[in-house]
């Protein structure tokens, strides 16, 4: 006899295991999370959250999203990425990121009714942490995960209680493995994995000094600092992060992995402060210190039998593009909801198989993309003429010439502001982070051939709603004037049809195979006089059905399956799809 049962044990209470938890106490299921620390993330390392994740905060309720919003930094404030020599020295060049250029800035507005933000984790965590408990979690802290074992039933975990020493067991239907980038989870369930880690070395400052004067007139979240030296190891360049506008601060400064990590000591904390911002007599209060390595590796398989890893346990990758928490707190999006319908037997176990058939080729990609953009450094330092030597006079030398008066400076300077403006992909990679489609068993196609992206899909969104992508999002009107984003008409757990004038046979039939199969269905008509009215037309132009046709959206907001018009028997098309869907 296992010490306690429930439902789903969540190992981790990082972005991962804290939204998972708290999604899972959303929907009414039995959930227990640990953490071996006895509290939650003391380093802000997680902070540009972007549209979709706060998406998912959204859709935990309105309180959930304001909360954020009250503790981010706001998106104008993200804006300038600038390259400098330090803070205090010169600037070499800058670029409008995180959707702040008037262009992009359209797309995220078009896109999403959230903003991007920036929200260091030491926020993010107690938000979703606090969500969870509040609504049914229950969480043990100095609780240290050790080792399980399933059978057909269920999971037996072994957790010790580090305040007591003692250990003890949790009977469960499901395990989840949320237990970051050294998951003790993942060793043992010998998940495969592509890709290495330890390719470079990073180390962390964290500070406070009021720096308003170097930064308060060029906004930005990111101060990237070119100095001879800084090509080498971590996350590409030197970096001055803002934590809180102005006063608190995160270096990354990378170092050789082929040696030792360094003993990040207060002298030398201050000294890289004072080499990066440009002032030798910056004074800092150092709040902390500590190394880590880039990691380039994926699990190509999130799941064996009734046990999951989720978050940087699946993907270990730099925090390039700021995809870690993002994509981690989406991967609990993806199988909350799913596993929420299998405990409360809404549908059949193998639903779950669809979690990592959809949720691995992004941990793939994203992993990919963030090295990627490490590399693309490349060029700037190449422009400059940071060969990664030690002659630093050299190429302080070659750094200068771009200001010659010579034909050779003016290519420079040229190379210079292509390589600059190549950095998109990592600053301001809007399709990266809402492109995600999925092509699984938990999706029925319409027959339709996937859309093509006609923009390029790292940077621009494509909006679809072909069986797969998410639902696209559009402002609609309520009776009451009211406007909702078509994403706040779906999700929260569960499944909800979209249909227009002409298509209420549909939502008859929801109402006939909700019943049939335990199911709760929401339904919405949208058209004139009905309760979701289209002033715009931004619904009719983004549905690509006819008003009679119907939406399946799943309670993560990916469209399940669609219907371009009525059906002969709309009963019998909607148990098709569901009962595929739900694996019944
Ligand atoms: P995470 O590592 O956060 O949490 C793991 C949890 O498991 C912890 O609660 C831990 O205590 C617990 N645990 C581990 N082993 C256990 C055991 N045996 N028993 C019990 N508990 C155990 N991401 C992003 O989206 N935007 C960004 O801007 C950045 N920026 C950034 C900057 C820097 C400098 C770094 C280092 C990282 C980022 N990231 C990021 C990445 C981000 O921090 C990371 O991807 C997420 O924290 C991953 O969340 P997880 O919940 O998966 O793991």
């Amino acid at each position: 006899m296992a010490d306690i049962e429930t439902d789903v044990l969540v190992v981790g209470t990082g972005p991962a295991g804290s939204a998972t938890a708290a999604l899972l106490s959303s929907a009414g299921v039995a959930n227990m999370v640990v953490n071996r620390y006895r509290w939650l993330a003391n380093t802000p390392r997680a902070h540009i959250t972007n549209q979709r994740a706060m998406e998912v905060l959204r859709d935990l309720g309105p309180d959930v999203e304001a909360e954020a919003v009250m503790h981010a930094s706001p998106q104008e404030l993200m804006g300038e990425n600038v390259f400098c020599e330090s803070l205090a020295g010169e600037e070499i060049g800058r670029m409008k990121s995180w959707g702040t250029h008037p262009l992009s800035k359209a797309e995220h507005l078009l896109s999403s009714p959230t903003f991007m933000n920036d929200l260091p984790q030491t926020f993010m965590e107690p938000i979703l942490f606090k969500t969870a408990c509040s609504r049914g979690t229950q969480a043990r802290m100095s609780t240290e995960y050790l080792s399980h074992v399933q059978d057909e039933d269920g999971v037996t975990t072994t957790l010790r209680d580090r305040l007591s020493g003692g250990t003890f067991t949790v009977r469960s239907k499901f395990l989840v493995g949320a237990d970051g980038g050294n998951s003790l989870v993942a060793e043992q369930l010998g998940l495969p994995f592509e890709g290495k880690m330890g390719v470079g070395g990073s180390m962390n400052i964290l500070f406070r000094a009021d720096l308003s004067k170097y930064v308060a007139h060029r906004p930005s979240v990111l101060y990237w600092v070119m100095q001879p030296g800084a090509d080498v190891g971590g996350i590409g360049m030197g970096l001055v992060r803002m934590v809180r506008p102005w006063n608190e601060w995160l270096i990354v400064w990378g170092y050789d992995i082929n040696q030792p990590p360094p003993d990040v000591t207060p002298e030398l904390a201050t000294e890289v402060a004072r080499q990066l911002v440009g002032d030798p007599a910056l004074e800092i209060e150092l709040l902390g210190a500590n190394t880590w390595t880039v990691n380039n590796c994926f699990a190509t398989n999130m799941q064996k039998g009734r046990v999951f890893i989720m978050g940087d346990a699946a993907h270990r990758h730099p925090p390039s593009n700021g995809l870690g928490s993002n994509t981690s707190i989406q991967d609990g999006f993806n199988l909350a909801w799913k596993l929420a319908k299998v405990v409360k037997g809404q549908a059949g176990i193998g639903l779950l198989d669809s979690y990592t058939v959809e949720r691995a080729p992004i941990a793939r990609q994203i992993v990919t993309r963030a090295n990627q953009s490490i590399a693309e450094f490349g060029p700037i330092f190449e422009a400059l003429g940071m060969d990664g030597g030690v002659d630093h006079e050299k190429i302080q030398k070659n750094m200068e010439a771009r200001c010659d008066a010579t034909p050779a400076a003016e290519a420079q300077r040229e190379a210079l502001r292509k390589a600059m403006a190549f950095k998109k992909y990592e600053f301001d990679a809007h399709g990266v982070e809402m492109n995600q489609r999925y092509r699984s068993d938990a999706v029925v196609t319409d027959g339709q051939e996937e859309p093509a992206f006609e923009k390029d899909r790292e940077l621009h969104y494509a909006p679809t709603t072909w069986p797969g992508a998410r639902l696209p999002h559009v402002w609609v009107f309520e009776r009451s004037g009211n406007k909702v984003s078509t994403l706040d008409l779906c999700g929260r757990g569960e499944f909800t049809l979209l249909t227009g004038i002409g298509g209420e046979a549909w939502v008859k039939a929801a109402e006939t195979v909700g019943a049939e199969l335990g199911l709760p269905i929401r339904t919405h008509v949208i058209g004139p006089r009905r309760p979701i009215e289209d002033h715009t037309g931004d619904w009719a132009r983004a549905s690509e059905i006819r008003d009679a046709g119907c939406l399946i959206v799943r309670p993560d907001h990916h469209v399940a399956w669609r219907s371009e018009t009525l059906a002969a028997d709309p009963v019998a098309e909607l148990r098709r799809v569901l009962k595929s869907i739900l694996a019944r």
